[in-house]
């Protein structure tokens, strides 16, 4: 007997900039990662002012999705995905952002990889925004620092939910809306909101600014949505790492305590409806101007989400009297004083491994929300080998395995209520933080390096048909 409800949604995840290509095709416009070059390990990506011939845009051909659809939906199928978790590039509807009227032919591809999901039995999850918003409206407008975003964003929501309201049920508003709490790394706030800091910013106070516009739009967003269809399920998307305390010295608990406040602050608006009395307090003594308008009380009521669907991948520690000997080009949150746990391992890009931390992060969101909770990223990057013709990931299997017992446990031992698990990357596709595409999660190979080089073809690594006997016993068989 399963251990997991028999309505568990077993997929893959995806994002529309990483993987479908076709950056400037049949009328879509530039978004703020076609201006993200590619990554070298342990360089930062560049973020350049437009595009320039002489440089190396990964995202531009991704794995070339956008035209090979119907073959990568195929293997999915023979894989037993139940649900497929990807997002809609906005660009592609409203290729400026602030147009008053939709590209018919971006809506129309949304259509045809919907319809080829569903033909296939695969349920589409869908994530609004996935780190792709207009390049224009960044540019022009200041992205998220300005109130009118989150009107355009706001239209943007209306279209789709019209346009899908028959073939897609989960919906997601922003991905990881939380991981731009870390500024040591600038990708972050530009990615999730189209913003860079000048010297003249207070990075937290305009950071405190750009999040309540993102939440009055996710608020917005959903209030549409459910009147649009009252069936629709609209979840917070965030990014989990949870913080431990290095010791139980009470100045580490209460250091991780409060740093957790970085994780919590936007699921704690999206879920509750209100602002935390924590974040009340902060902004008050601190005197920053957020933009909070009379009406977003009730805006933010209005808009609360029915689940959480979050990424989960690693852990991280704070010490109250600690430099931080953490590489903080990895998204642990930039934490000034985090350093390494002496009691896990991390993989080659520096991601602490931790599936007990996943079963705990579970608890964690559980007892502080009490709504259904979705895993929609979860996987282990890392560098495959052909051997043979074949790729032995047992690596990666190892990872998945151990990851889905935890969760497992949560939901069996502890009384979660799981929706799902779509592990992230289901195929091969470029990394968002390095723009490498040697950091692999797929559980199908993909001919393509961190060049450009390779023929695009797809391969099923051993992980596949690992996965799909897990599917196919809901989870019972994970050896
Ligand atoms: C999450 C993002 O941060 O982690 C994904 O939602 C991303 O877009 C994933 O790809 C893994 O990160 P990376 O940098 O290894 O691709």
């Amino acid at each position: 007997m399963s251990k997991l409800p028999s309505n568990f949604m077993w997929g893959g995840a995806l994002a529309a900039n990483q993987f479908e290509g076709g950056y400037d095709e049949d009328g879509k416009g530039l978004s703020v990662i076609d201006v993200m070059t590619g990554g070298e390990h342990g360089k930062a990506r560049e973020i350049t002012r437009e595009v320039e011939a002489d440089k190396y845009y990964p995202n531009h051909v991704g794995i070339d999705f956008y035209h090979r659809y119907k073959e990568d939906i195929a293997l999915f199928k023979e894989m037993g995905l139940e649900c497929l978790r990807t997002s809609i590039a906005w660009t592609r509807i409203f290729p400026n952002g602030d147009e008053d009227e939709p590209n018919e032919e971006g809506l129309k591809f949304y259509d045809d990889v919907f319809d080829e999901l569903i033909k296939n039995g695969i349920e589409p999850v869908v994530t609004l925004s996935h780190f792709e918003m207009p390049l224009h409206l960044a540019r022009e407008y200041g992205g998220f620092r300005n109130r009118k975003v989150a009107d355009y964003f706001a239209r943007f929501a209306e279209v789709v939910f019209d346009r899908y309201k028959d073939k897609v049920t989960y919906w997601m508003t922003f991905n990881e809306i939380n991981n731009q709490m870390d500024t040591s790394n600038p990708i972050f706030l530009w990615t999730n909101s189209g913003v860079t800091l000048s010297e003249a910013d207070d990075p937290e106070e305009v950071l405190y600014q750009v999040a309540h516009n993102e939440l009055i739009a996710s608020a917005k967003a959903v209030k549409i949505g459910k009147e649009i269809n009252p069936n629709f399920q609209i979840g917070a998307m965030i990014s989990h790492v949870p913080i431990y305390p290095y010791s139980c010295n009470p100045q580490d608990i209460m250091e991780a305590q409060i740093a957790n406040r970085l994780r919590f602050f936007f699921p704690d608006v999206q879920v509750r409806g209100y602002y935390p009395g924590y974040a009340k307090k902060m902004l008050a003594q601190k005197g920053y101007d957020i933009g909070y308008l009379d009406g977003d009380d009730a805006i933010l009521r209005q808009g609360t989400v029915d689940y959480i669907g979050f990424s989960y991948y690693m852990s991280t520690v704070v010490k109250h009297d600690a430099q931080s000997t953490v590489d903080n080009n990895v998204v642990n949150g930039g934490l000034p004083n985090s350093v390494e746990n002496p009691y896990i391992e991390s993989s080659d890009w520096g991601w602490a491994i931790d599936p007990e931390g996943l079963r705990y992060t579970l608890n964690v969101l559980y007892d502080r929300y009490q709504i259904p909770l979705f895993i929609v990223e979860n996987g282990f990057g890392a560098i495959d080998r052909i051997e043979d013709g074949q790729i032995h990931d047992d690596y990666r299997i190892d990872y998945l395995r151990k990851h889905i017992q935890a969760a497992i446990d949560a939901v069996d031992l502890d009384g979660v209520d799981l929706i799902g698990y779509t592990p992230w990357g289901i195929i091969d596709i470029i990394s968002f933080t390095t723009g490498e595409m040697k950091k692999r999660y797929g559980l199908i190979y993909v001919d393509r390096d961190n060049e450009g080089h390779g023929t695009l073809d797809r391969m099923k690594k051993d992980s596949f048909y690992w996965f799909k006997k897990v599917i196919e016993t809901n989870g019972e068989s994970l050896d």
